[in-house]
């Protein structure tokens, strides 16, 4: 039996316009959410920014702040990127202590660090910032001071504050490039030492601020800058004008690909579109003297039209993980057998114009023909590439590569052994 209990009232309020509207939405004490409650979230009062779960892969969930308003729900910062909580898991705003993301269990995920006090009340703030403040306003905590990959406007970075990239397109775990102000005051784009985070790795793009870099800023009309010790602007991220009116939403992202993006919501827009980038080349950037490059193992690195890097395997390989591009290529075929050598016919050489493995090299030679070059590799079982360069150049390299690069700038070719047949 159905009971229909109709309600035609409508309230029509009539509210004083507060210029700190977002002061007006207190989450109060021993308030929570819960993974896997659709319908709960905390909203800032604009409407445009949210806090709660978000679903990342089946029965596992992010505690995250998204923009609200738009289809694609677009994640700009999370709390546990490296310790999902599983559905049932509860984040709550617990009187006397903190705000804090407990299992099923009850097991701890995160809890908010506070900077001391008791916290009287949270508040999602207008521009995607969540604060967890003392009775006196004072704030305790705020998601700004810790953020994830992405800085929305108004929000800076301070000196040894970082972003970190996810680690792929769905998978929002820490990955392997930083954007770094050091507390020596020198910002740069890094590759991490993944999985541990603990130093930093190869810089590859430096902004030259030479230690005199405060802090970072990414002001309210949209432009990111470095300022210096004495409050002056060192630098600017990107070249470009300040976001017009037509501008719905932006945020600067450092993506799983090691690239930072300038992302720009155009009003009546379907979707974000890149109004910057940098580095200008990823591929040709990173060079690095361990680790893979951002490609993984074996594999090269093709900077397209569309700005972003695609990985590729050379001939022979194949990928690791076919659904992660950048997880590096294995060898489907049996290596040569050095304690055999009258199998080498049975192996030969395909050619990759414009590629390069710079650093996995064993062997350098000069002044040789490409001929000789080729022979040289293809005799010798160690050698998995023989790189070839017009001035008479020749290397041997030795699997597995690292640092793979295909682009018109890179003046080699490159001899790939492979198994015949
Ligand atoms: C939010 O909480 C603080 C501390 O209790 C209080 O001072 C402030 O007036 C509250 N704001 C609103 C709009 O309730
Ligand atoms: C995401 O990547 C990390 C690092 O490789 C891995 O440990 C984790 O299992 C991945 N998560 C998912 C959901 O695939
Ligand atoms: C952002 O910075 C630029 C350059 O310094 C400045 O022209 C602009 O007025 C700033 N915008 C705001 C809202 O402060
Ligand atoms: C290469 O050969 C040329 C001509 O024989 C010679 O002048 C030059 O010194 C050689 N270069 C090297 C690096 O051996």
């Amino acid at each position: 039996m159905a009971i229909f209990l109709p309600c035609f009232i409508s309230i029509f309020l009539i509210l004083p316009s507060f210029i700190t509207a977002q002061t007006n939405k207190n989450i109060t004490l021993g308030s929570s959410i819960t993974a896997g409650d659709i319908s709960s979230s905390w909203v800032s009062p604009s409407k445009d920014f949210a806090f709660g779960f978000q679903q990342v892969e089946p029965g596992n969930f992010l505690l995250a702040i998204w923009f609200n308003q738009i289809p694609e729900k677009t994640i700009s910062w999370s709390a546990n990127r490296d310790k999902l909580a599983p559905s049932g898991s509860k984040v709550e705003l617990a009187s006397g202590r903190s705000l804090i993301l407990t299992d099923p269990r009850g097991q701890e995920l995160w809890r908010a660090k506070l900077s001391g006090g008791s916290p009287a009340y949270a508040a999602l703030l207008d521009t995607g910032n969540l604060v967890v403040s003392k009775q006196d306003s004072v704030i305790l905590w705020q998601s700004f001071d810790e953020p994830t990959d992405t800085l929305l406007p108004t929000q800076t970075l301070g000196q040894g504050a970082q972003l970190i990239a996810p680690y792929s397109e769905k998978n929002y775990s820490s990955g392997r490039f930083s954007f770094e102000l050091t507390t020596s005051g020198n910002l740069a784009l890094y590759t991490t030492d993944f999985p541990l985070f603990d130093s930093l790795n190869t810089n590859y793009l430096d902004y030259e601020s030479q230690g005199l870099g405060f802090q970072v800023v990414y002001n309210q009309s949209g432009l990111l800058y470095l300022v210096g010790n004495d409050g002056s602007i060192l630098r600017y991220m990107f070249s470009e004008d300040q976001a017009s009116e037509h501008v719905l939403y932006q945020r600067v992202i450092l993506e799983h690909d090691g690239v930072l993006r300038h992302y720009v919501y155009p009003k009546g827009s379907a979707g974000w579109s890149v109004k910057s980038f940098a580095p200008d080349n990823i591929c040709t950037a990173v060079m690095q003297r361990t680790g893979s490059g951002v490609c993984g193992f074996n594999s090269y690195c093709q900077f397209r039209d569309d700005s972003k890097p695609h990985c590729l395997c050379p001939p022979g390989y194949s990928l690791l993980d076919p659904n992660y591009e950048m997880g590096g290529c294995y060898q489907n075929f049996p290596s040569q057998n050095c304690g055999n050598p009258s199998n080498e016919k049975e192996y030969d050489l395909k050619v990759l114009i414009s590629v390069d493995w710079p650093l996995s090299d064993y062997e350098h030679y000069q002044n040789v023909t490409i001929d000789w070059c080729r022979e040289v590799c293809l005799a010798d079982c160690f050698c998995a590439v023989g790189i070839f360069e017009e001035t008479g150049d020749c290397w041997k390299k030795k699997v597995p590569l690292s640092n793979g690069r295909s682009d018109v700038s890179v003046d080699r070719t490159a001899f790939i052994k492979v198994r015949k047949d």
